[in-house]
């Protein structure tokens, strides 16, 4: 070939790569603009057009074609949800304007009473209410610039909140960006705020606590303390996992409510993607404002999340600036609240529950007693400490509390001239309630333990467990059919699930041809589910569903996983010596080593090991500036592939501090330790290293 034809080969192929590169370039926005469209549906709008498998697929290919252009990333993209977790704790951040709380009304009287004062001080005029629920969660305000959201803040104090920015863009029904043509649509600049309640639904909420539970990890009261913990946990994914849901309702423009009307603001807010909560009304008295709280007492029960009253808000902006504030509170808006759904009822006796860790946890069996539409006959009282601490004896009247709990508790006695004390002192038991083996309680824990491995309430809870629908999703595998199942004997461990057969479940009661062919269906379809699903369905303590699948992983087998030293099971993610150790103590009982031979002839034991190089393996690396290459996860994903870790500190365990432009502080400490510090090249070269 002449130097000439030479010279158009190489020319057709730097445009044809070009070329190749503007079309990804616009696949990938393209796929980004559907992804959002689509969360919007499914996060906002409630009204998802998509199967999940399909949504999967796209962001799986946007993923892809991301990966091969990192330099395409920008932090709007649908991907870069979860990122960089903050450094040490959370940033303060001072308001743009404080974060007031609100005065409560109990009662008609009280609401009417406030009425009349704010027709009194606003003059003449004609006012209107707009009335809202009072979502129970924790309020957040976001920060929007150049229609990107900035920063997300805690209320803290009412003045100067905490930066939760990180854990803010986790939450799907929160929009990453607004674009200029939508902001134009809603009459809306482009630096602007949205003040809102970041919640925990009931559904999210309840798994979230069974998965606690099985981890043996203490569990949250309420939807409101798990939607305040989770914003405030310091590990963005943990955030993203446990499906926090954003509502707004205030819209400010350079500190100011916006636009002149509360109900506009509303609207403005569902226009640019927010998520607005649809039960709100317009009110022109207060009559009106009744009527709604009424009717929304009694859609409580019905609702997927909890509220605990109706606020009521002034329409008028010039009004509220009018009528001005109180010390902490505006006098333009109030809290209706609803009464605490809580009873009275009598303890005619204290049983005892044995758990599938053993744990035993007393409850109290109440005369029944109906508590917010729902009808109470069981309310647990945890431990022998809370007993204890509530001094409750058998035949006691005590108040009882549904919060956003399934499980309805004890909250204190009551004991006056109608509701005289019990007398019955309750003891927990010495032998277990359901196989009489013993029971002891671990110095320093609050809980007692039946030790009998081979305890039927054990077994039961495990299946029941190993069943769950996160779990082998084993659909007709509840209680009813576990207990005849366990105490007919023909399961006695969770391997036997895999012998049963169209003979043994007809011997059952209440069950036909039909329910039995679809139970075993149901088994047989969930031999196919990966190995993740097997691993945490053991049952083994502190592995929930998370970190089921970081071993799945990390040994791409069974019986890698098996003959793990606890040493290389630390080398897990997120996996230390507590997790370690219980898993090496699992697999160290020759019981349970049977057991999972016996499943292996059943189930997926071979996983996909994820392929991680080894490059950088034990090295750990900072990322300081900006990389004119990388954006911070495509570098931090360089390094973890090549078997590296990424951290936020530096400190002297830190191998090497990656610097970009504009280094922070993180750059000094490097040369103060002598810790080396590298380029991004540099970077390239180490992780290509073999
Ligand atoms: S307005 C100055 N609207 O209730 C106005 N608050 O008890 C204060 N809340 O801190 C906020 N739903 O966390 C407003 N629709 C709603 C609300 C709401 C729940 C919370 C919010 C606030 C607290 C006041």
């Amino acid at each position: 070939m002449t130097p000439a034809a030479k010279d158009r080969v190489t020319n057709d192929r730097v445009k044809d790569r070009a070329v190749k590169h503007q079309i990804e370039e616009r696949q990938i926005d393209e796929l980004r603009q559907t992804i959002r469209h689509h969360e919007h549906l499914y996060y906002v709008l409630d009204a998802p057009e998509l199967p999940d498998a399909e949504f999967d697929r796209l962001m799986q290919e946007l993923k892809r074609l991301e990966a091969a252009h990192p330099e395409l990333i920008t932090k709007d993209s649908p991907t870069q949800r979860v990122g960089g977790k903050p450094a040490e704790g959370f940033p303060k951040v001072v308001h743009s304007r404080p974060m007031l709380s609100l005065d409560n009304a109990y009662n008609e009287q009280e609401l009417r009473d406030w009425d009349r004062r704010v027709r009194e001080s606003a003059g003449n005029e004609k006012l209107e209410y707009v009335c809202e629920l009072k979502l129970d969660g924790m309020s957040l305000a976001l920060t929007y610039q150049n229609g990107h959201l900035l920063k997300g803040a805690t209320r803290g104090d009412g003045t100067v909140g905490e930066d939760v920015t990180s854990n803010v863009r986790t939450m799907r029904s929160v929009p990453l960006s607004v674009p200029a043509s939508v902001l134009k649509k809603g009459g809306v600049p482009a630096d602007f705020e949205v003040r809102g309640e970041v919640i925990m639904p009931l559904l999210a909420f309840e798994r979230m606590n069974e998965d606690r539970e099985r981890q043996e990890l203490s569990k949250f009261a309420n939807p409101r303390n798990a939607a305040a913990g989770t914003i405030r946990v310091l590990e963005p994914n943990i955030v993203a996992q446990r499906r926090l849901d954003f509502y707004s309702y205030f819209l400010l423009v350079d500190g100011k409510l916006y636009p002149e009307h509360h109900d506009d603001s509303l609207k403005a807010l569902q226009t640019l993607g927010f998520k607005v909560n649809a039960n709100h009304r317009l009110a022109s008295d207060i009559d009106q404002v009744l009527e709604f709280i009424a009717k929304c007492e009694q859609l409580r029960d019905k609702l997927p999340y909890e509220i605990d009253g109706v606020v009521i808000k002034v329409n008028s902006t010039r009004t509220q600036q009018r009528l001005g504030f109180t010390g902490k509170a505006p006098r333009w808006a109030i809290a209706y609240k609803y009464a605490a759904r809580s009873g009275t009822s009598r303890i005619e006796d204290i049983l005892v529950q044995v758990g599938r860790t053993g744990k035993l946890t007393p409850v109290a069996a109440l005369k029944p007693v109906s508590i917010g539409g729902t009808t109470v006959t069981r309310a647990t009282l945890h431990n022998q400490d809370e007993i204890d601490r509530l001094e409750v004896k058998i035949g006691d009247w005590v108040m009882i509390e549904r919060g956003g709990d399934v499980i309805p508790k004890v909250v204190k006695v009551i004991s006056d001239k109608e509701h005289p004390r019990g007398h019955k002192i309750f003891h927990m038991p010495e032998r277990c309630p359901e196989c009489g083996g013993h029971v002891v309680r671990v110095e320093g824990e609050a809980d007692h333990r039946c030790v009998n491995t081979a305890c039927p309430a054990k077994l039961r809870e495990s299946i029941l467990h190993f069943a769950a629908r996160s779990v082998m999703n084993i659909e007709g595998m509840g209680e009813s059919m576990v207990n005849q199942l366990s105490s007919r004997g023909l399961v006695k461990d969770l391997a036997d699930i895999y012998e049963l057969n169209q003979e043994k479940l007809l011997s059952l009661e209440r069950v036909g041809e039909k329910s039995a062919a679809n139970l075993l269906r149901e088994i047989e379809q969930s031999r196919k589910l990966p190995l993740e699903r097997v691993i945490y369905g053991l049952g083994i303590r502190f592995v929930g569903e998370r970190t089921a699948k970081f071993l799945s992983e990390h040994f791409g087998s069974m019986d890698a996983l098996m003959n793990a030293s606890v040493e290389s099971l630390q080398e897990v993610d997120e996996v230390g010596p507590r997790i370690a150790n219980s898993i090496q103590e699992f697999f160290a009982e020759p019981r349970n080593r049977d057991l999972v031979k016996r499943l292996g002839k059943y189930l997926n034991f071979k996983g996909e090991k994820k392929q991680r190089g080894t490059a950088l393996a034990g090295k750990t690396f900072v990322i300081t500036g900006t990389l004119a290459n990388y954006s911070r996860e495509a570098a931090k994903k360089l390094v973890e592939d090549a078997g590296g870790k990424v951290s936020s500190a530096v400190s002297k365990k830190t191998d090497y501090v990656i610097a970009g432009e504009d280094p922070g502080s993180k750059l000094d400490k490097a040369r103060e330790l002598g810790v080396q510090v590298i380029d991004e090249k540099e970077m390239e070269q180490l992780a290509k290293a073999k």
